[in-house]
């Protein structure tokens, strides 16, 4: 992990904080009325931006514009926050400088997919040394008890892997270019959840401390023959993927 950065002591250890659940109940046109691009990205995905490189409806790292920039100083898209009034205030609340801000809606898939998909992201390019370290927060939309969050320090080791529920109201901070993630969704509906690029500083570990940050939570239960068989799929699947290209392209960080 580079050190140049400003990081969050909380996260050191395990790489992600569990917070507090959101208890207000938001409409759900807030993000089903939204307009969503597509853009794949760890699985059958679709993107809504609320804040983007230059208040733009794309999901591009902020890196690939003229002038690029790290990924921080997102433009707040008007159109979109208009729809989203709840969702942007609980963002801008936080008072943490941010970068890409927007809601991810994924179809549901397997645990297999999930290891799959599993990534690093590209948080921290183009951030200037001594300044905060990019993270990710995951605000839980849709009601999802029965998905996870699947997050590992090490993608080829199941034994470094922590299984987070994700039902609505769910809010996880990762260092998600540290820890590989991707969410097993199970049901029949897509899920939704906000994705934001926050930089690590006093603002966000105030509001980290203000919301119970829990640094270890007992994984969600797994079917150990389940759990054998869908990591010798997905291992053999990523296997064949490197094969393919030359390369884990997993292992360069994704852009989203
Ligand atoms: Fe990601």
């Amino acid at each position: 992990m580079a050190r140049d950065h400003l990081h969050l002591p909380i996260l050191e250890e395990t790489g992600y904080v569990v917070l507090d659940s959101y208890q207000q109940s938001i409409d759900p046109a807030e993000w089903r009325d939204l307009a969503y691009v597509d853009w794949k990205s760890s699985g059958d995905t679709r993107f809504a931006p609320l804040a983007s490189a230059y208040g733009e409806i794309e999901c591009n790292g902020f890196w690939h514009f003229d002038p690029p920039k790290a990924d921080k100083d997102g433009v707040w898209i008007e159109s979109q926050t208009s729809v989203a009034p709840t969702l942007t205030a609980r963002v801008q609340g936080i008072g943490a400088d941010v970068g890409r801000c927007r809601i991810i809606e994924l179809q549901p898939n397997t645990y297999a997919d999930a290891l799959y998909n599993s990534h690093l992201d590209d948080n921290n390019r183009l951030n200037p040394e001594g300044e905060g370290w990019v993270l990710r927060l995951f605000m839980q939309l849709t009601h999802n008890p029965d998905s996870v969050m699947v997050l590992r320090e090490d993608i080829d080791d199941p034994s470094t892997e922590t299984r987070i529920s994700l039902p609505a109201g769910a809010q996880l901070l990762v260092d998600s270019e540290r820890m590989w993630h991707s969410v097993w969704h199970q049901g029949d509906q897509p899920r939704h959840c906000l994705i934001t690029s926050v930089e690590s500083g006093p603002e966000l570990e105030k509001w980290v401390f203000e919301h119970n940050p829990a640094q270890l939570v007992e994984s969600a239960p797994l079917d150990q023959g389940h759990a054998y068989r869908s990591e010798v799929e997905a291992q053999e699947r990523r296997a064949a993927r490197t094969a393919f290209y030359g390369y884990d392209p997993t292992t360069v960080m994704s852009e989203a």
